[in-house]
């Protein structure tokens, strides 16, 4: 194959020849799109660094619940701001926690739009740590039982999916065995597998009202200059019979999502998180870049990189535009 004779431009003459060429579809069936439920009434207040996404109290999740189940979205995945939070985050695991509240009002409300729900301890402990603190840092099993607590209590509340975000050791097996032994042998989990400790996630702290008080997420979450340790990751998570892989943040880590998809055949999900969000929405308000073209481009790396499925911000715009 060389030049003149092959000419690689032949294929990309007009329209139609671009797309039967295509080889990477975004489609609306790929997005998930977080909500942050918060506890209270008429509560819809605009989180300053996400323009357009919100803290919401439940009869206005439920409301955009709908909206998202129209525009053909499959998922929502719920994060909770709770009325109250204390060391050992209780709210987390309350029946009539903001989550599981939120939960049987969705599911009622909107049957078929499956819920996710983010299982961790850090938007209901007062210390923000995404565990229970023992000498100064997350102690990893007794914390697992806490969270294993919580995603009885998702499942109980109707979640279709639970998705562990916290990074201790074994807490997709511990999730996987209360979840078996009280009836939920059907609920997948949705595993937080490759969760680096980035600074991408500083919006979703101000939504999530989750910042740590003290110290950082470092020896739980993982260095972002780790590749091999990835791999372990989510190799413990198969083994522990994790029904989907996650990789998050997404755009700075394209390399690690190709990378854990050429070696698992699980669903692949990647988490376009706030900051990557904020940075499109800043520029776009500044007239810096094309917003849309920027977001549709940057979903589309996700997936070309070898996401099956996105969790966005973005969800409800790129849905609309894909119609
Ligand atoms: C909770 C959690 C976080 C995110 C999802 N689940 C924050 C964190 O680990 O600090 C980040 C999502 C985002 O930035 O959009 N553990
Ligand atoms: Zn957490």
């Amino acid at each position: 194959m060389f030049f003149p004779e092959y000419r690689a431009r032949r294929t990309r003459r007009d329209a139609n020849l671009r797309r039967m060429v295509r080889e990477t579809h975004l489609r609306v069936d790929d997005l998930i799109y977080p909500m942050f439920s918060a506890f209270g009434e008429n509560i819809k207040k605009e989180i300053p660094s996400m323009p357009g996404i919100y803290q919401q109290s439940i009869e206005n999740i439920v409301a955009e619940a709908k909206e998202v189940y129209e525009l053909g979205i499959p998922a929502v995945i719920l994060f909770g701001i709770p009325e109250a939070k204390d060391a050992v985050g209780s709210d987390a695991y309350s029946e009539t926690g903001i989550i599981q509240e939120t939960i049987r009002a969705i599911k009622k409300a909107v049957p078929e739009l499956t819920v996710i729900t983010d299982v961790c301890m850090c938007e209901y402990t007062d210390h923000g740590h995404c565990g229970i603190i023992h000498e100064g840092d997350v102690d990893n099993d007794e914390t697992l039982k806490l969270l294993a607590a919580e995603a009885l209590s998702h499942a109980q509340a109707g979640a279709d999916i639970v998705a562990p975000s916290d990074m201790m050791d074994g807490r997709v097996a511990a999730i996987r065995e209360i979840l078996d032994a009280n009836g939920f042998s059907h609920i997948p989990v949705m595993s937080y597998a490759v969760k680096y400790a980035s600074a991408y996630y500083g919006p979703f702290r101000d939504a999530a009202d989750s910042t740590p008080q003290f110290g950082d997420r470092r020896s739980y979450q993982m260095d972002p200059a780790n590749r091999r340790e990835a791999f372990r990751e989510a190799a413990l998570d198969v083994t522990e019979c994790a029904d989907f892989l996650m990789v998050k943040p997404a755009l700075s880590y394209l390399d690690i999502l190709r990378d854990i998809k050429d070696r698992f055949d699980l669903p692949l999900v990647a988490y376009n998180v706030s900051g990557e969000y904020s940075m499109i929405k800043a520029a776009a308000e500044k007239g810096w870049i094309d917003g849309d073209r920027v977001m549709l481009e940057t979903l589309l790396g996700m997936k070309r990189a070898g996401a099956d499925l996105i969790i966005t911000y973005h969800a409800k715009e790129a849905a609309a535009l894909l119609k």
